[in-house]
């Protein structure tokens, strides 16, 4: 079976080479090997972009741009918006029921982002729901795994324990639940009472031993049928039918790529060049990039490791040009303008073609609407059926009284 892959990307301002180096890469790839869904979080931005829309308005038409232009292809990978797609919302909903405050107060990026946006205020019911939303985006399409950076691993997480809480409390069929009721009933009050209190034991301290106590106890109940003892254990242990998929994270490269400064590129660092940045701009901005402090002079050596210049002739430059970087650096036999100029050329080489192809984008609105039109009309479909089961499995169908 193929493996299905869920991914998104917020559209609060344009990409730069640390996302086409990151995650669109990996993207590329995805597209070739998996069914994949790559969607413009515009519910997301709104999150924290709540007060003015229209950066994110423009936001979502760039980034399919630019997605375009990289080379993500909308007749391998399902490309939509996710406002397109209202089944994120009733899903994020419906799991809302079943997700403890305390989970989503937990979640580092919550209170740090908080802090870090002090500007905006994110005391909202919304900004607390950003990761139960992206769970929805996640388990609505089954994904197995979730390419993203490292900051969205606890987000992850979150999604993980949903969708095991989601199948513990809902994926067991009516005879498994018929069969723990009248367990329960057997056993009585008493020895009722011990099980709640070994279940709670091992699902809320996550205490293993709990199971085997469990087994030893029920073992000793006498008025248990095998299928009853069988049944109260799997409750025990929140074993149920998986109707939500647990997803895995697949990590990108994302924090390997370099900024100007020589930490990781990030808008929050302003130390970017983005995708489509003017090649006056690039050149201005390579030129001016700090490098290793000791070359205060022309004549004075230097230490590629200690340079951020050298950080990205790593990922721009082949062995041969390095090792001139190298052996230039450490003799001062090249200056810095020198050892900058070939990155200039490269990253200016790999940017014209994603350039050209952007301005075809660009000029072609009706087209950009016919892909995220059947983008979205091939996700809806998707998203409806797992709706329909989750649905089902919440007893949400209310077609007739059947009991
Ligand atoms: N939170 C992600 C980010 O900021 C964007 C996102 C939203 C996402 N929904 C998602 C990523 C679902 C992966 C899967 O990068
Ligand atoms: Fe950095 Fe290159 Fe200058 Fe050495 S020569 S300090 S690697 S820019």
């Amino acid at each position: 079976m193929t493996e299905i892959i869920v991914s998104g990307m917020r559209p609060t301002g344009r990409l730069h080479l640390g996302h086409y180096h990151g995650v669109l890469k990996s993207w590329l790839r995805l597209q070739d090997e998996a069914e994949c869904y790559f969607f413009i979080a515009d519910w997301h931005a709104l999150t924290t972009h709540y007060e003015t829309t229209q950066g994110i308005r423009e936001a979502v038409w760039d980034m399919l741009i630019e997605w375009l232009a990289v080379g993500v292809d909308p007749d391998k990978a399902v490309l939509f918006i996710q406002s397109h797609v209202p089944q994120h919302a009733e899903l994020a909903l419906l799991l809302g029921m079943l997700t403890p405050l305390s989970w989503l107060e937990r979640v580092p990026t919550f209170k740090d982002q908080q802090e870090k946006l002090r500007e905006r205020d994110l005391t909202t019911f919304g900004f607390l729901g950003y990761p139960l939303l992206m769970t929805a985006d996640i388990l609505l399409y089954g994904a197995h795994k979730v390419p993203v950076g490292a900051d969205q691993v606890a987000h992850l997480e979150i999604s993980r324990e949903l969708a095991r809480r989601f199948n513990s409390f809902y994926g067991r069929d009516a005879g498994a639940a018929a069969q723990v009721e009248k367990g329960l009933q057997a056993l009585g009050k008493r020895a009722a009472k011990t099980f709640s209190a070994l279940q709670r034991r091992f699902q809320q301290d996550g205490d293993a031993l709990a199971v085997a106590e469990a087994v030893e106890f029920l073992g000793q109940q006498a008025g248990l049928s095998a299928g009853m003892r069988e049944q109260l254990l799997a409750q025990l242990e929140g074993k149920g039918r998986e109707i939500l998929r647990e997803p895995q994270v697949l990590l990108t490269a994302a924090s390997k790529m370099p900024g100007l400064d020589g930490q990781k590129m990030s808008k929050s660092y302003g130390n970017t060049i983005p995708l489509r940045e003017a090649p006056e701009m690039v050149q201005k901005k390579i030129r001016t990039m700090p490098t290793d402090p000791a070359r205060v002079a022309r004549t004075d050596p230097g230490t590629p490791e200690k340079c951020p210049v050298w950080a990205l002739h790593q990922i721009y430059s082949g062995p041969e040009t390095q090792s001139w970087v190298r052996g230039g650096c450490t003799t001062a036999n090249i200056g810095c303008l020198d050892c900058k100029q070939p990155l200039i050329e490269a990253v200016l080489a790999e940017q014209a073609p994603i350039r050209e192809r952007a301005e075809y984008w660009a000029a072609r609105p009706e087209q950009l609407q016919e892909i995220v039109h059947g983008g979205a009309q091939r996700a809806r479909q998707r998203a409806e059926q797992t709706l329909e089961r989750v649905r089902a499995a919440m007893g949400l169908t209310h077609e007739q009284r059947d009991f």
